[in-house]
């Protein structure tokens, strides 16, 4: 018989790859109340034959792996973040591996749009951060889902705003909070509107300040906008050496991308992100300013499909939040990256909050680090990768 407690399935999920610690677990009391709702009140979208479930923003696998459990068949999920599909693999694997999965129970990781929507009756989507995520996310179910469908969205009841509620009220007749439980909440919307018959994203932008045109899908980091400590970056530019092989890490809409690009017309510039609207977005934005033929975009986790020592120059403005937490350890797992994929000699240069110290960590993971700029808020960096002497060297 499925078990609808969910504890030994959940007891057995992990992040990896995506940043491990104490303080950070790879489900949470949405993904059970998501489960629960979907089983007492919509059983028939959830074990219906013929895959009418969709999953959107399973984080590690909790929502996926818990519906295969329940006994849904073909389950179709979408998550942004590689580092998130690649756990959701390898936690089926360890499920699958401890007899507690059954080998064929299967689901399809694909991209936010029809072939993952199309005829679903019953979509669970643990609630994104952004209104802007969850607008793309909103008129896809809209747009491609059964005009029967029921979408479930949940969240931490202190990240929900009534913005949520507005969001979805404008491609959903029906939308209705429910209940919270253990400080979890789900808005419960039905019947789609007609949309429009272009989707509302990717937004695209011209910046006067940088004189560029940025792309953004809903999902990537701070719109179309320019980040503060990226527009600090960016008054170093004239300073940066001049790389043949660069990188933007992490690279959102991919503005370092273009802008340097555009300043070192030799380079070769790879822009790459762990998130799928983020690397859409980067290519986007590189095609609006006739930049498209010197940046490659890669969607990848800390560049781990790019070679040892293949890089002069990397850029990072690291991420300062994983999930709600603020936590050094998603802008320290990037450092350690550069220190692998530069060539000796080949320079970092990065811009954080200047509290977070991490002079220490570029020093020990790459080598000499310099700084070359401070304002009131942030620090530049630029961090020289040392020789390699062997393993210990790094
Ligand atoms: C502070 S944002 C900077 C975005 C962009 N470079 C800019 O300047 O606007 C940090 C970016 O790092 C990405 N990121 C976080 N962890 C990552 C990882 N492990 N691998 C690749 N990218 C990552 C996030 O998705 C986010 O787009």
């Amino acid at each position: 018989m499925a078990d609808t407690n969910f504890e030994s399935l959940f007891a057995r999920l992990r992040r990896f790859p995506d940043v491990e610690a104490a303080n950070l677990q790879a489900w949470d009391a949405t993904d059970k109340l998501l489960l629960d709702t979907a089983l007492e009140s919509h059983a028939a979208g959830l074990l219906q034959p013929g895959g009418r479930l969709a999953v959107v923003g399973d984080r590690y696998g909790a929502l996926t792996l818990g519906a295969l459990t329940l006994g849904a068949s073909a389950v179709r999920v979408h998550q942004d973040l590689v580092t998130g599909e690649r756990a959701l693999r390898a936690n089926a694997q360890r499920l699958v591996n401890a007899k507690a999965l059954a080998i064929d129970a299967g689901f399809e990781q694909l991209p936010l749009g029809a072939a993952l929507l199309e005829g679903a009756s019953l979509v669970l989507l643990q609630l994104p951060r952004s209104l802007a995520e969850l607008e793309e996310i909103a008129d896809a179910v809209a747009r491609y889902a059964a005009p029967d469908v029921v979408l479930l969205a949940g969240g931490r009841v202190k990240h929900m705003s009534l913005g949520m509620n507005a969001v979805l009220a404008r491609y959903f007749n029906d939308v209705q909070p429910q209940l919270a439980r253990q400080k979890s909440r789900l808005l419960l919307a039905r019947r789609p509107k007609p949309v429009p018959a272009t989707p509302p994203f990717p937004v695209t932008e011209f910046n006067e300040e940088l004189g560029l045109t940025v792309c953004a899908r809903g999902a990537v980091f701070a719109g179309t906008a320019l980040d503060i400590g990226t527009r600090f970056l960016l008054e170093f530019l004239p300073h940066m050496p001049h790389a043949a092989r660069a990188v933007d890490l992490g690279c959102g809409t991919g503005i370092l991308a273009a802008m340097y690009a555009r300043n070192n017309p030799a380079a070769r510039v790879t822009a790459t992100d762990r998130s799928a609207a983020a690397v859409v977005s980067a290519l986007a934005t590189a095609q609006a300013n006739g930049l498209a033929g010197r940046i490659d975009v890669l969607q990848d986790d800390a560049m781990s499909t790019l070679p040892e020592g293949s890089a002069e120059l990397i850029l990072l403005n690291p991420p300062f939040h994983l999930e709600a937490a603020v936590h050094a350890g998603a802008g320290i797992k990037l450092f350690e990256a550069a220190g692998r994929v530069l060539a000796p000699g080949g320079e970092l240069w990065t811009v954080f909050n200047s509290h977070l110290h991490y002079r220490s960590a570029l020093e020990r993971l790459i080598g000499p680090t310099r700084e070359v700029g401070r304002n009131p808020k942030f620090t530049v960096t630029a961090s020289t990768r040392r020789p390699r002497t062997g393993p210990a060297s790094r």
